[in-house]
Parts: C-alpha cells; sequence; structure tokens
C-alpha cells in the first residue's frame, strides 16, 4: 500500500475532572489527511485549509509525530508526503493539534505493515503535543488513536486504559476566541488544597466507574471540577450561563473542552443534546461572539482508514 486517506476525530480532553487523564473521542468535527509512502527520505506537507499552519516538519505538530516515527523505523530510506484538511479549528479545545499528530502517526503505520503498536503511537504523536503546547500530554491524542473514553493512568510509563461507556450525545459550542493551551496551563496553580484534592478524585472515581457501569446519575454528580475550572472559565465569556441553563435543560453536566474555549455537555437524550445547542446559539448570539456548535455523539473507532491504494 503506497497511500491512505483517513480521519482522526476531534476530542474532549479531561471531561470535567479529569485535568490530563481523561478524554473522549467525538463523531464531530474530523480531520482529513492524506499519506503517501515515498521513496525519497523527508516529509513534505501541505495544507488544503485556510488555516496557514506552518510547513516545515519540525514546526508542524503531524511533522513532529512523524519525525519521531520515522526515528525508530530501522528503514531509513523512506518518507513521506502528506496532505491535510483541518476541519477541527485549531486552538479550539477541542484537540485539534492531538488530530493532526495522532492522524499523520496512525496513516504513517497502516503504509509501514503496522510495524508499531497503539501505544508507540501515542508516544510519537506526543511530541505534537509538546510542540503546541510546551508539554506532552496524551488525553486528546489517546481516545483520538483508541477511540471511545480513554484514561491516562501514567505518561510515564504509559499507561492508557480503555473505558467502555453508555451511549451519549454531546453537545459543543465552539465560541470563535483564542484560548493558546500553553496560556491556559501557565494560569493554574501548581500546588492544590488536599480537601480539594480529595473532592477531585472523588469526582474522577465516580465519572470513571460511572462509564464503566453505565450509570447515568453517577456520572452526572461526578462531572464537577473543584480546581481547574474555576480558574480557566474566567477565560471563556458566558461559561456560567451555558452550564447553568444547560443543566437545567437537562444535561448530565460538562464544562470546558481541553483548554478551551469550546465548551461540551453530555446528554442522554438527542433531544436534550439538541435544545442545549440552541440555548448555547442563543447565550453567544446575545455576547454578540462568533461561535459554532456541533451536536454529535461519542465515537468508538478512533483514526479510521476511509481510503486506500
Ligand atoms: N489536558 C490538557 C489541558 C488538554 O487541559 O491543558 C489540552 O487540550
Amino acid at each position: 500500500m503506497k497511500k491512505v486517506t483517513i480521519h482522526a476525530p476531534a476530542t474532549v480532553a479531561n471531561l470535567v475532572c479529569g485535568f490530563d487523564v481523561l478524554g473522549m473521542a467525538l463523531n464531530d468535527p474530523q480531520d482529513i489527511m492524506q499519506l503517501s509512502l515515498s521513496d525519497e527520505p523527508g516529509i513534505r506537507i501541505r495544507h488544503t485549509d485556510g488555516f496557514n499552519l506552518p510547513v516545515e516538519p519540525a514546526n508542524n505538530v503531524s511533522g513532529a509525530g512523524l519525525l519521531a516515527l520515522l526515528a525508530e523505523y530501522p528503514d531509513k530510506t523512506i518518507g513521506f508526503d502528506l496532505v491535510t484538511e483541518k476541519c477541527i479549528k485549531p486552538g479550539s479545545g477541542l484537540g485539534s493539534s492531538a488530530a493532526s499528530s495522532a492522524g499523520a502517526v496512525v496513516a504513517a503505520n497502516i503504509l509501514l505493515n503496522n510495524h508499531f503498536s497503539k501505544a508507540d503511537l501515542v508516544k510519537f504523536a506526543m511530541n505534537g503535543e509538546k510542540l503546541a503546547s510546551g508539554v506532552k500530554h496524551a488525553d486528546n491524542i489517546a481516545p483520538c488513536i483508541y477511540g471511545g473514553v480513554t484514561l491516562i493512568r501514567s505518561i510515564f510509563p504509559l499507561d492508557i486504559v480503555q473505558l467502555s461507556a453508555p451511549p451519549m450525545f454531546v453537545t459543543v459550542v465552539h465560541p470563535q476566541i483564542e484560548v493558546k493551551t500553553s496560556d491556559a496551563r501557565q494560569i493554574l496553580r501548581k500546588e492544590v488544597l488536599l480537601k480539594d484534592a480529595i473532592r477531585q478524585w472523588g469526582n474522577i472515581a465516580g465519572l470513571v466507574a460511572g462509564f464503566m457501569k453505565n450509570d447515568y446519575d453517577l456520572i452526572s454528580r461526578s462531572l464537577e471540577d473543584v480546581i481547574i475550572e474555576p480558574v480557566r472559565s474566567i477565560l471563556i465569556p458566558g461559561f456560567d450561563e451555558v452550564k447553568k441553563n444547560s443543566r437545567e435543560a437537562g444535561a448530565l453536566g460538562g464544562g470546558i473542552s481541553g483548554s478551551g474555549p469550546s465548551i461540551f455537555m453530555l446528554s442522554r437524550e438527542e433531544k436534550t443534546a439538541k435544545s442545549i445547542e440552541s440555548l448555547m446559539q442563543d447565550v453567544f448570539t446575545r455576547l454578540g461572539i462568533d461561535f459554532k456548535t456541533y451536536t454529535t455523539t461519542l465515537n468508538n473507532e478512533g483514526v479510521k482508514i476511509t481510503e486506500q491504494e
């Protein structure tokens, strides 16, 4: 096989209480990437979208992942040509950089006859996250590659746990303002109070148990963040209103998607998810801030091959 086209899904990192350790993949939006194996060493990158992202491999998140993969591949005579159409807007909080780096390394591995394991691919793709946010974290990369909901029990060494989850609808609003992940990390306090830590790990354990037991009430009670959200939410106009109105409309709960500015809400029923989408639209229309909304579902397959030759 010489050429492969893949779709790489958006992801919601943190899932409210699980900062840097929980994430889920979504069915919409998804990036489209076409990767070709070449007998010319090196990586050549082209974009067909209007985002003007860097194309120099070392400065490009897909390139950073592919460079890490090639460094561990024994045949040094090969290279790649990558064409990307980004549908997940960079800086949205929907795992745009993760989709770029995870999509590229998964596609490369297909062309290399699955030489590497999924855990290897997560490790390579984290180089893209390091480039984008200054820190290696896997809570977008892992769900993007594995699909569904993932727990990153540890990064060094890598320990990824796939969690089952009941069917859920996900509503997302992406206000068109920029929040850089590096800035959203910088403002966090480096220490937490023990009483807050106890509440937070109770919620993380509750959320994981709720997913595994298909217990929607437990999921709903556990979607609470007493550490990160109070600090970061001030960067997102309309956050408190969206959250309050969504809960009143029947959302299980939700919060900041990744480092923001997107906000996500989980619902049991599609009807509820749709009514949350329209209340999100009302809030941002009233605030005079451009936005994009999605009502989607959990993506259980992760990066998917759509064409190969
Ligand atoms: N866990 C990361 C953060 C995700 O919240 O900073 C960034 O997309």
